[in-house]
């Protein structure tokens, strides 16, 4: 039903998906033209419940001052997905596509499922011209389908599909919004494609440099996308196999990162050893990518990409094997303390974070397993539950600690920078071990307290005679 701020309203825009993406990304659109209307709809009843409360569904550092400030306003959340499609102008499709889990292409390709059920549903509660714009992170030539489906029915309504990709990165997603490296807009190269590719130009617009937005040929576009995160995914996967080779060869992974990368043919960012990338993004787009490029019978450029996604596999399994080996080959019945289980700082986010893995890894080996993070405690009781063997979780860090043989960093958090390490040796089984998965601790100081410090690709601290 359009309500007397319709009037007032240049254009209704609709977000279909409330998720990480959905959610933030329509709040700055939101904020930055007061003059539209946003509604984001998601099939998920209590995740919509949750953006309407006080307690939004996701933690992102600035989100819930953003949200507050045009929620009511100009910003809406609602269930009501085939009223949202009535009455929208513009779509943008913000819904998961997660990796396949069955089927051809099982463990590599995407699973579009979400995806084609909103195309469809797209076309039979349309009764006016829409664009309709993939935000989420798709195969390149899904537009392809998405158009095909569209224009299945001769009924007057045209439908412009654009792809507009999202680079936002979990808890840093406000900053990014607002002040993006470039906005990427493809369309098909016609007349039409064009002129509703301006239309979402002139949104960005109001708030991002001309200069910044940059617009394609849809393909490209879907592409890039793929590219951006697969190269991202690379620089990581490079320093942590070169994090192999400084431990057996006493360089340090830090300043050999530090001085590849003031190279400014290869820049700083990305290179932090650790181990291992997680997050939903990463692997499932590799992997997507590795899908198409064997589909189209590139075996050797599937075969690059896919061992960004193996180094990442073996970093994880190579932490373990370290702490076995420091730890007098077994972990068995030890205490094992794993600091944060985000994926990354400053999100409560844990999917395939590497502490999963790791945590899973620890209690095959029969380890007792205690776990902390400020914000994903939550997440990870849903993520190993069901688990046999003893798994403890702990919001404290120094609760969390207090009789294990050894901690281990997961997640860059930076209170674990700051915490009081001398109280937490004391309070530790001794010998006391530290395995930084972040390379974020004051390892001399750690050492000097009497820990034995394992960092990843720099030589060890120990108290052992050698
Ligand atoms: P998410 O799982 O957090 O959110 C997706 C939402 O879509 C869910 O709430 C789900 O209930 C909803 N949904 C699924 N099918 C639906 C349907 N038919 N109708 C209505 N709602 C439906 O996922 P996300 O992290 O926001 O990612 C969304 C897309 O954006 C993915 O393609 C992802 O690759 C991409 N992306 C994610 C990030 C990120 O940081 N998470 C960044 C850039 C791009
Ligand atoms: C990533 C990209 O950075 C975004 O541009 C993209 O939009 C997003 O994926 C997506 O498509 O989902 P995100 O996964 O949220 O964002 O976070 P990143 O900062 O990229 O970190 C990914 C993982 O790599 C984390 O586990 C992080 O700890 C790890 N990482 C990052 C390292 O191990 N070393 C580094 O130097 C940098």
């Amino acid at each position: 039903m359009k309500t007397k701020l319709d009037a007032v309203n240049k254009k209704n825009i609709l977000c279909i998906g409330a998720g990480y993406v959905g959610g933030p990304t329509m709040a700055m659109i939101a904020a930055k033209c007061p003059d539209y209307r946003v509604t984001v709809v998601d099939i998920n009843p209590q995740r919509i419940a949750a953006w309407n409360s006080d307690d939004l569904p996701i933690y992102e550092p600035g989100l819930d001052e953003l949200v507050r400030t045009v929620r009511g306003k100009n910003l809406f959340f609602s269930t009501d997905i085939e009223g949202g499609i009535r009455d929208s102008d513009i779509i943008f499709v913000s819904v998961n596509t997660p990796t396949k889990t069955f089927g051809a292409g099982a463990g590599m390709a995407a699973d579009l499922q979400y995806w084609e059920k909103t195309a469809r549903q797209i076309l039979e509660n349309s009764v006016s011209n829409k664009i309709v714009i993939e935000k989420s992170t798709l195969p390149v030539k899904t537009a392809l389908a998405m158009e095909r489906i569209l224009n299945s029915q001769p009924n007057g309504i045209s439908f412009d599909v654009l792809s507009n990709p999202e680079f936002l990165a979990e808890g840093s997603a406000i900053r990014d919004l607002e002040n993006p490296d470039r906005i990427l807009i493809g369309s098909r190269e016609t007349k039409r494609g064009r002129s509703a590719r301006n239309t979402i130009v002139e949104i960005y617009a109001r708030w991002i440099p001309r200069d910044r937005i940059i617009t394609t040929n849809i393909w490209s576009s879907e592409l890039s996308k793929l590219v951006s995160n697969a190269f991202l995914a690379q620089r990581i996967s490079s320093i942590n196999a070169i994090s192999a080779l400084c431990e057996k060869t006493e360089a340090d992974v830090t300043e050999v990162a530090r001085a590849v990368g003031m190279d400014s043919r290869i820049g700083a960012k990305f290179l932090n050893a650790s181990v291992g990338f997680g997050g939903s993004c990463f692997k499932k787009d590799i992997l997507n990518l590795v899908y198409l490029c064997r589909f189209y019978g590139l075996e050797e450029v599937a075969d690059y990409w896919e061992s960004v996604v193996n180094i990442n596999a073996y970093q994880q399994e190579r932490f373990i094997m370290n702490m076995m080996t420091a730890m007098f080959n077994t972990l068995a019945g030890k205490r094992i303390c794993i600091f944060g289980f985000a994926f990354k700082a400053d999100t409560g986010d844990t999917r395939e974070s590497p502490a999963i893995f790791i945590a899973k890894r620890l209690l095959e080996e029969h380890a007792e397993v205690v776990i902390s993070d400020p914000k994903a405690l939550d997440n990870a009781r849903i993520d190993l539950s069901g688990l046999a063997g003893v798994l403890d979780y702990r919001e404290d860090p120094y609760e969390a600690a207090a009789g294990c043989h050894a901690l281990a960093v997961m997640t860059e958090w930076g209170i674990y920078r700051t915490l009081d390490y001398e109280r937490i040796y004391r309070e530790m089984a001794k010998p006391a071990f530290i395995f930084d998965g972040r390379n974020i601790l004051d390892h001399a100081a750690c050492f000097r307290i009497g820990f034995n410090v394992y960092p990843i690709g720099k030589p060890p601290l120990t108290h052992f005679d050698s």
